[in-house]
């Protein structure tokens, strides 16, 4: 079978790897879900059966997601206007096999309303929360603007710091290629420490 070139592209990757964690009826979440892109492609893995929870701050990011979801026909999502950080309303603590960050701005919205640090870690801290073990959790980083830079350094600080027995952090970096392409962190926890 012809596989498509996964490396060149840092956010397909992100979402192949994710979407290798998840079966039909699972609970998943997008913690910010802009565009509606991974929202429809984390809803299309948990099918009908499942059920996607989706956050953003910005109505226009909700609009965006609720019309790409209606042109999918996808009716397995929430979509809350709300912050990551209310995940843990909406979401039992060990339930979701996977929580995606997608940080940064909207895109095609507007470049004031970003993610930030502050917000981010704190969000973080709730996709621990909800993640299953042998849950991933997955964060597409951007440092091309001063708050994303700020942002990806204490996030990858906060992953160094994770208890290697309860958690396993990777990080991928397109290393030869120009103009800030984006990085990833996937954070897995460990069934029984393993
Ligand atoms: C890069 S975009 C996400 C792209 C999206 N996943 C897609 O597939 O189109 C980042 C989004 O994070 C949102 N955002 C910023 N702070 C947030 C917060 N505290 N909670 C939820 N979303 C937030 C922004 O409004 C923006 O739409």
């Amino acid at each position: 079978m012809k596989k498509s070139n996964l490396i060149v592209k840092t956010t397909a990757l992100a979402m192949s790897v994710t979407l290798s964690y998840i079966d039909k009826g699972d609970i998943v979440i997008d913690a910010t879900c802009g565009a509606g892109q991974d929202t429809v492609a984390l809803a299309n893995a948990a099918g009908k059966d499942g059920c996607v929870y989706a956050f953003d701050i910005q109505e226009e990011a909700v609009r965006r997601t609720e019309e790409r979801l209606r042109e999918h026909g996808l009716s397995n999502v929430q979509v809350h206007k709300e912050s990551f950080a209310s995940m843990n309303e909406y979401v039992s603590d060990g339930s979701a096999s996977a929580v995606v960050f997608n940080l940064g701005y909207l895109p095609g919205g507007k470049h004031g309303i970003t993610t930030t640090a502050v917000e981010t870690l704190e969000g973080l801290a709730c996709a621990l929360r909800t993640l299953r073990p042998g849950g991933i959790l997955t964060v597409v980083m951007y440092d091309g603007h001063d708050e994303g830079r700020a942002e990806k350094q204490r996030v990858m600080e906060w992953a160094e710091a994770l208890d290697p027995k309860q958690y396993h952090a990777a990080y991928v970096n397109m290393l030869n290629q120009r103009n800030h392409p984006p990085e990833i962190l996937w954070v897995t926890k460990k069934i029984n420490g393993a």
